[in-house]
């Protein structure tokens, strides 16, 4: 049985039609990333999930218990449903203690003092804050407030997280650092998670699986490197991972291949919409699957060096040719000049 069901929910707001028949299902003990856009209607959906939104339509399971329910007007309270919410403002008491903040959640529900002692003891540790359970709230790092955010919703040992945007006020370098560490945590509390994000690199490092979400509609759903490396849509393809984009006219339709074409130049590729010759087309090829090559051949153009920008680990070189600016990564700095660069045709998807 999935942890959680949502079925074909709507939910308009104000004039702006949020959610347009959403549905999908969360696996026990999976981590399910929704990406998408800001405004897309991520947020929307997880509230609608919580009980904090109710949606003009559809039905919400969890663990099998239909907590939600347009049709028949059934709801179950937020509070009852027993998620663990984590927010991007972490919402915690910057005056209270750490452990006060963990422990608000099991006093509002009258537990037993020695049962508080005892979970939020136990979670603090897991979480590796054991140690600063006395300190302020407001006396913590970024990083940690996160933490403790995270112990809050985790306290209860809810059969779901809900987590929106949740790393998204940490600097970029304890970013890094904190969603390996998340899913960790995750994974070891065997529970399942809903993790809401629009940053499509946490999404791939996070999640077993992927729902990619564009004005309220699911676009595409399925594992990370799925989602990367076959995406659906352009709108897919060219919200993950960094692209070069390349408008001109389709010169040839053969089969599933075309050939592209613009101001002095011409490349084949993969033909993934409803296209036929003459029809302008855009081509979208992530930038790492570019190459340098010594000598001309089919794929290959020669283009002009613009700049080079050394970035530690690579390089990246702006090339020209005639109106078309294409971004290659390598791996050591280039004399100025003229220099060949390859284009996989099957890396080349034409939309
Ligand atoms: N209370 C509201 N009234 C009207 N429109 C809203 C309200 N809340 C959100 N919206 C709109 O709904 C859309 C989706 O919002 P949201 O779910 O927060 O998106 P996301 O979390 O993906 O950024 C946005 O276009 C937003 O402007
Ligand atoms: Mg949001």
């Amino acid at each position: 049985m999935p942890d959680l069901v949502a079925d074909n929910i709507e939910k308009q707001l104000g004039t702006a039609q949020v959610l347009c028949g959403v549905s999908f299902q969360l696996q026990q003990r999976e981590i399910l990333a929704l990406l998408g856009p800001s405004g897309s209607g991520k947020t929307t959906l997880l509230r609608s999930v919580a009980g904090l939104e109710r949606p003009d339509a559809g039905k919400i399971e969890l663990r099998g218990k239909i907590v939600f329910d347009a049709g028949s007007g059934f709801e179950i309270p937020a509070e009852q449903r027993g998620l663990g919410l984590v927010f991007q403002s972490y919402a915690i008491w910057p005056h209270r203690s750490v452990f006060e903040n963990v422990a608000y959640g099991l006093r509002l529900r009258r537990a037993r003092e020695t049962d508080i002692q005892k979970r939020v003891g136990e979670v603090l540790e897991r979480l590796g804050l054991g140690h600063l359970g006395d300190r302020y709230a407001h006396q913590l790092s970024g990083g940690q407030q996160q933490r403790v955010a995270l112990a809050r919703a985790m306290v209860y040992n809810p059969p779901v997280l809900l987590l929106d945007e949740p790393l998204s006020n940490l600097d970029a370098k304890l970013r890094e650092d904190a969603r390996a560490w998340l899913r960790e945590i995750i994974k070891q509390t065997e529970t399942s998670a809903l993790y809401v994000t629009h940053d499509q690199t946490e999404a791939l490092a996070i999640a077993d699986r992927i729902l990619v979400l564009d004005r309220g509609r699911i676009q595409q759903e399925g594992p990370p490197e799925q989602i990367y490396a076959h995406p659906a849509s352009r709108f897919a393809a060219e919200f993950m991972g960094s692209n070069n984009r390349l408008d001109g006219t389709l010169a040839e339709v053969v089969g599933n291949r075309a050939r592209l074409t613009g101001e002095g130049w011409s490349l084949w590729g993969e033909l993934r919409a409803e296209k036929k010759a003459q029809d302008a087309a855009t081509g979208l090829v992530r930038v790492e699957r570019l190459r340098l090559t010594d000598n001309a051949g089919t794929n290959h153009l020669k283009m002009k060096l613009r700049s080079a920008l050394y970035l530690g680990e690579r390089w990246e070189y702006v090339f020209y040719l005639a109106g078309l600016r294409i971004r290659v990564w390598g791996e050591e700095r280039l004399a100025e000049g003229e220099y060949w660069v390859s284009f996989p045709e099957t890396s080349l998807w034409i939309f």
